[in-house]
């Protein structure tokens, strides 16, 4: 199974699900790293390990359209069977969205339906919830309301700051996003009619 990974910085999620594969031995080549910065982070460390990089630098093209559509165009070279966004911060059109349907992850830091968009955590921290969490999910045409795959719940502290509850946060999306990638890339993880099947793994 081939996965193209999108990233637009640190890129600490893509090294998690790139370690990941190769310790645990996926079914899958991760075939190249695209971002549409060439001053993403995470470019060096995919570049460290072997792995492809491209750039398609969303500045270069006048409209979203003539954006997806050279994005699209550097993705299919890698003949993705799954596309995985992770901290990409460009809203795809509905267009490339469709195109990806039922193969395309994102994984967003809040637990979903509770705040999309930005500044995820200082949502939280205004709305003074007590519990706070990453979702992975399914890439709809409806920004940040895909089909949930998988989330994992952190507890909000009284002296918490945005970096310090984003640090936890991170923590558990280094974990849940390569075990739903996984999942996708041994097959147990479909999106069927709009629902989400995941089969449990072995290990
Ligand atoms: C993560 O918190 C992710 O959930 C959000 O953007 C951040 C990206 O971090 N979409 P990284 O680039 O994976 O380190």
């Amino acid at each position: 199974r081939n996965i193209v990974i999108l990233i637009s910085g640190r890129g600490s999620n893509m090294e998690a699900i790139v370690r990941a594969a190769r310790a645990e031995q996926w079914p899958a080549n991760i075939a190249a790293v695209v971002s549409n910065r060439a001053d993403a982070a995470g470019l060096q460390f995919a570049a460290a390990h072997g792995i492809e990089t491209a750039v398609v630098p969303n500045r270069d093209y006048p409209t979203r359209d003539a954006f997806d559509a050279a994005l699209q165009a550097t993705i299919e070279r890698f003949s993705p069977d799954l596309v995985v966004l992770a901290g990409f911060l460009r809203i795809l059109t509905a267009p490339l969205v469709a195109h990806y349907a039922g193969r395309m992850l994102n994984i967003h830091p809040s637990l979903l339906p509770s705040f999309p968009g930005l500044a995820t955590h200082r949502q939280a921290l205004v709305a003074g919830v007590k519990l706070h969490g990453a979702t992975v999910h399914f890439v709809t045409a409806d920004l940040d309301h895909g089909p949930i795959v998988a989330q994992s719940a952190v507890p909000v502290l009284a002296d918490d700051s945005e970096d310090s509850l984003a640090a936890r946060v991170l923590t558990q999306e280094h974990l849940i996003y390569p075990a739903a990638v996984r999942s996708f890339v041994e097959g147990r993880l479909t999106l069927a009619d709009g629902r989400v099947r995941l089969d449990a793994g072995r290990s």
